[in-house]
């Protein structure tokens, strides 16, 4: 501690009677006004801020949804957990970012008019590559090809995009970051994987793209790896580890420890069930609809729901409620009212304080009317204000619960670093390359 001696402590407070005599009342005058100034100065910065909040608490919401949805995302924008934008670029664009033009229309859901309509603050740019062939792959995970490579490139167009548009996104790899960045009038831009799949098996690969700003990963995608049994699609998979494999109970400890966000989206109820048990860090359900309202695999079920929450053996999650038809509602009835029952639903089982909005969008076909692209999420929050959601719970949906989940894995993480938990060695115990025989 640079400490020099006494006297450093708090001087101009006049701590030490030695030094009070030194202070003239001229002195003193204007310590106060320039503390009283100070004051004044904080009040009023606060004030401006926090006006609208303010206004809102004393008045109330505008009776009328819209102008109602439009006050909340003054107070916070939408941070959606999942978005396929840059796997859509992959797609159609050969990874070639100076081909899409995002200022223009695009083809799909998203571009930057539509994201400042639709008053976007932030979302998980979704690096997706989709599961390897199983007979290439191999019954044991042995061979994931080009995955890790695939994942580096989507993990390239986000960082080649966001750079492309710098008075629009930001990258983010924090909770304090995404407020930083929508304080500035940014979109934060947040990375994700899709699946264990895209880690080839490693925990040392996952760590590394953690260092290149990977924030949450999937457990897994529509097939099964060598950490976690999935979830499949619209009907169930026959598991191959019943939940979590050993070495997926490992990777889940390393994520807590990395403050890696563990998502839950795409998971077997049993892989759900035992990571909730595990973790030590909050979780997502990074883009999820509920089963009790539309029955499909793919969305979550109630005694999942019901292991979300504040109260002992329960564990802090969000659910971020998915727009794809195909898991909102039967074919053609997927619309607006039909996606706000999700969150009805969710919110009656968890608690609205475990609720959030992971659209999907650029990762689906068909349409979900009222919620057509990334410019209708007012519509959304005008819907379920309506239906009797207050201000502080629309914050919450619209990003605010995300922030408290994200820095609570922040702060596990902070917690097992400090505590000096080592990283894990663990190699997946069907490999055979390593160790091998060196000629020196
Ligand atoms: C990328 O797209 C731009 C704009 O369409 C084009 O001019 C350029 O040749 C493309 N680059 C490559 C390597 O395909
Ligand atoms: C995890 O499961 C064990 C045994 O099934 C149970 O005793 C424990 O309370 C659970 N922990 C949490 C956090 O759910
Ligand atoms: C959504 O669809 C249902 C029927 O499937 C209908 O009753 C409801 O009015 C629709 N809501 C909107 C906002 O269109
Ligand atoms: C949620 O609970 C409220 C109040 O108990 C009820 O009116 C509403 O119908 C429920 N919604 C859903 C989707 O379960
Ligand atoms: C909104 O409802 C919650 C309960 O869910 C309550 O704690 C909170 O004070 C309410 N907020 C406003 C602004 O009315």
């Amino acid at each position: 501690m640079p400490v020099n001696g006494q006297n450093e402590y708090a001087p101009l407070l006049g701590i030490h009677s030695s030094h009070r005599k030194h202070i003239t009342p001229l002195a003193r005058t204007a310590i106060s006004a320039i503390l009283f100034t100070a004051i004044v100065v904080t009040v009023i910065v606060n004030l401006t801020i926090y006006w609208d909040d303010l206004w809102d608490l004393i008045h109330g919401l505008p009776s009328d949804p819209d102008e109602a949805a439009s006050r909340v995302l003054n107070s916070m924008p939408v941070i959606d957990g999942h978005i396929d934008l840059a796997d859509l670029v992959r797609a159609k664009y050969s990874n070639n970012a100076s081909a899409v033009n995002l200022r223009l229309f695009t083809p799909e859901h998203v571009d930057i008019p539509r994201l400042r309509r639709g008053r976007v603050g932030g979302f998980f740019w979704s690096a997706y590559v989709a599961c390897p062939q199983p007979e290439a792959e191999g019954p044991d995970f042995l061979n994931p090809s080009w995955r890790v490579r695939d994942t580096l490139e989507q993990i390239d167009i986000v960082k080649l995009l966001v750079d492309d548009y710098p008075d629009v996104f930001r990258l983010a790899t924090s909770s304090s970051e995404v407020e930083k960045a929508i304080r500035s009038g940014r979109i934060a831009s947040l990375i994700g994987l899709e699946g264990g799949h895209q880690i080839g098996t490693s925990i040392a690969a996952l760590r590394q793209l953690y260092a290149l700003g990977v924030r949450y990963m999937t457990l897994t995608h529509f097939c099964h790896n060598a950490f976690a049994d999935s979830g499949g699609y619209l009907e169930p998979l026959t598991p191959r580890w019943g939940g979590l494999s050993p070495l997926g109970r490992t990777l889940i400890q390393e994520m807590n420890r990395l403050g890696m966000l563990i998502d839950l989206s795409h998971t077997s109820d049993e892989t759900a069930r035992q990571t909730l048990n595990l973790t030590k860090a909050p979780v997502i359900f990074s883009h999820s609809s509920a089963r009790s309202v539309h029955n499909i695999a793919r969305n979550v079920p109630d005694d999942i729901l019901k292991l979300i929450g504040e109260q002992p053996g329960k564990t802090d999650a969000v659910v971020m409620v998915n727009f794809a038809p195909v898991f909102v509602a039967p074919q053609g009835e997927a619309n607006v009212s039909a996606v706000a029952d999700h969150i009805d639903h969710i919110a009656n089982v968890t608690g609205k304080q475990h609720v959030g909005l992971g659209s999907d969008f650029d990762g689906f076909g068909g349409t979900t009317q009222g919620l057509e692209d990334v410019s209708k999420y007012p519509n959304l929050i005008a819907e379920l204000y309506h239906r009797g959601w207050n201000k502080t719970e629309l914050v919450g949906l619209a990003g605010r619960n995300l922030l408290r989940v994200m820095a609570g894995a922040e702060n596990t993480a902070k917690q097992l670093q400090s505590a000096r938990v080592r990283p894990k060695y663990d190699i997946y115990d069907k490999r055979t390359d390593i160790p091998y025989d060196r000629e020196f």
